[in-house]
């Protein structure tokens, strides 16, 4: 049997993020948010300098999106984009709440010197696009459409496996999985089974058989939305089983409080885009001569 806690290697991310000077919960797009609630905006600028320091201590190159007033949910920079290989593909918004946020981040990406695709159809960038080896893992049933994902496939080199899901309150990729290692051939998930439909499942039980299984309770605090540099696991404090099953496989996780975003149904995960400058696919280039 292969040792399941063999070789992590940490490998320090690219991540741009957003200060979430604007942050409220003012409108209703999720099950997680309710307007008639008060937010705390300076605790949430605390919980998201706590991920910040974070990242700075594991070695990550954080940068930085300014924020831009009436963009509550600017905070969450996952949904600004998926930058693989190089290539910036656009977010294009479900909701007109949030559709102005596409434009300010395709032009950090191409301030940052990036390709800049336009999405035509409906997508929430790395809420829904988690890229895993060769494959980006991608979301549909509540925001990014399946009509993106076939787009996607005709941009990159990766393989593009739609999964469905099916609980509004896990209505993006990120909230119901987790990527703990995307080195191509050392792949390595966690999610939530209930989140997803019965086909997405088999494709996740026959493509990972040794994926940790993540527990309601996890997920309901946001466990799930992590991000991983495939040692290091930086996860919702409260997921304390979900950190066990992490540390029992060898990885080392991290424990920050990202409570107050959560009223906008947000996590740490969520609050990062990572940025892949150079290509991380093990497979040939099709394109070369
Ligand atoms: N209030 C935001 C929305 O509903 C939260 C986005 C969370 N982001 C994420 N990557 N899951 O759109």
């Amino acid at each position: 049997m292969s040792n399941p806690t063999a070789a992590r290697e940490a490998r320090a991310l690219s991540v741009l993020m957003c200060r979430p000077t604007y942050f409220t919960v003012s409108y209703s797009i999720n099950p997680w948010m309710h307007p008639e609630n008060p937010t705390d905006t300076s605790r949430a600028i605390a919980q998201w300098d706590a991920l910040v320091a974070t990242y700075r201590e594991l070695g990550f190159e954080v940068d930085f999106i300014d924020p831009l007033p009436g963009l509550p949910d600017m905070v969450f920079a996952a949904n600004g984009g998926l930058v693989v290989d190089g290539l910036a593909y656009t977010a294009n918004f479900r909701y007109d709440q949030r559709r102005p946020e596409a434009g300010a981040y395709a032009e950090w990406f191409a301030g940052a010197g990036l390709t800049v695709a336009d999405a035509q159809f409906i997508n929430e960038g790395e809420g829904d696009l988690l890229v895993v080896g060769d494959a980006i893992l991608a979301g549909t049933g509540f925001r990014s459409t399946t009509e993106s994902h076939a787009e996607l496939a005709g941009l990159v080199r990766h393989q593009v496996i739609p999964l469905t899901l099916v609980r509004d309150d896990f209505y993006h990729l990120d909230t119901a999985l987790a990527v703990l290692d995307a080195r191509p051939g050392h792949e390595q998930i966690a999610y939530l089974p209930s989140a997803f439909d019965a086909a997405s499942l088999e494709v996740l039980r026959s493509r990972y058989p040794d994926a940790i299984e993540a527990s309601e309770d996890d997920a309901a605090v946001f466990g799930l939305n992590a991000v991983s540099d495939g040692l290091h696991v930086v996860t919702a404090a409260a997921a304390t089983h979900f950190q066990a099953q992490l540390a029992e496989r060898g990885f080392e996780p991290i424990g920050v409080d990202m409570s107050e975003l959560r009223l906008s149904g947000g996590g740490a995960k969520c609050c990062t885009l990572e940025i892949r400058r150079h290509p991380s696919t093990s497979q040939m280039d099709p394109f070369a001569e």
